[in-house]
C-alpha cells in the first residue's frame, strides 16, 4: 500500500512513459496499469493521478469502466488529477480533426469528471501530453513537463 498512486492505460507505451515519469517525480510512487489495480491499492490513498491515451476523444474503455466501477465515495478525501496523451490540436493539419477536437475535446476532462464523481478533490487542472503520431513518440520536453505538472499536486 502506498499513499500515492498513478493509474494509467496505454496501448503504444506513450502514456505508460508519462505515468512512469510522474511516479518518479513524486518520489518513487507506484504507477500501475489499470487492469492491475486492486481495491487494496486505494486504501489509505491521499494522492491519485489517472491518465489515458485519448481515443475517439475519450479515455480508453478500461479507464472509463474502472472509474465507473468506483462508488461515489470511493475517493473521498483523495487529492486527484487527470492527464492524457493526445494529438495536439496545433500539431495537426486536418481541419476536420481540429473541428472535432473543438467539439469533443480530449480524455483528460472526462477522467477529471469521473474522479470528481467518485468523490475526489481535483486539485490541479488536468492536462495532456502530445504525441507526434498515433504511435508516438511523445514530443520532446513532454516528459519533463509531465514531471513539473505532477509536482504541483504536492504543493
Ligand atoms: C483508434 C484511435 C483513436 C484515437 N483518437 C484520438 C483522438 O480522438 N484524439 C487524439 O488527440 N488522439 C487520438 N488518437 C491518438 C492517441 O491519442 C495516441 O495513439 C495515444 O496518445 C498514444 O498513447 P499510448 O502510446 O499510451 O497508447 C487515437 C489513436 C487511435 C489508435
Amino acid at each position: 500500500m502506498s499513499e500515492k498512486l498513478v493509474i494509467y492505460d496505454s496501448v503504444f507505451s506513450n502514456t505508460a512513459q508519462v505515468a512512469k515519469a510522474i511516479g518518479e517525480a513524486l518520489g518513487d510512487v507506484p504507477f500501475k496499469k489499470v487492469d492491475e489495480v486492486t481495491r487494496e491499492d486505494l486504501q489509505g490513498l491521499s494522492i491519485l493521478l489517472v491518465g489515458s491515451p485519448t481515443r475517439a476523444f475519450n479515455p480508453t474503455p478500461a479507464i472509463k469502466d474502472y472509474l465507473k466501477s468506483l462508488g461515489s465515495d470511493a475517493l473521498k478525501g483523495v487529492k486527484a488529477a487527470a492527464f492524457d496523451t493526445r494529438i495536439p490540436k496545433d500539431k495537426t493539419d486536418s481541419g476536420f480533426l481540429k473541428f472535432m477536437i473543438n467539439i469533443f475535446g480530449y480524455a483528460d476532462k472526462k477522467i477529471e469528471k469521473q474522479l470528481a464523481k467518485a468523490g475526489a478533490n481535483i486539485c490541479i487542472e488536468s492536462t495532456g501530453f502530445g504525441v507526434s503520431g498515433t504511435e508516438g513518440p511523445l514530443y520532446e520536453g513532454e516528459l519533463e513537463r509531465a514531471k513539473d505538472w505532477a509536482k504541483e499536486i504536492l504543493g
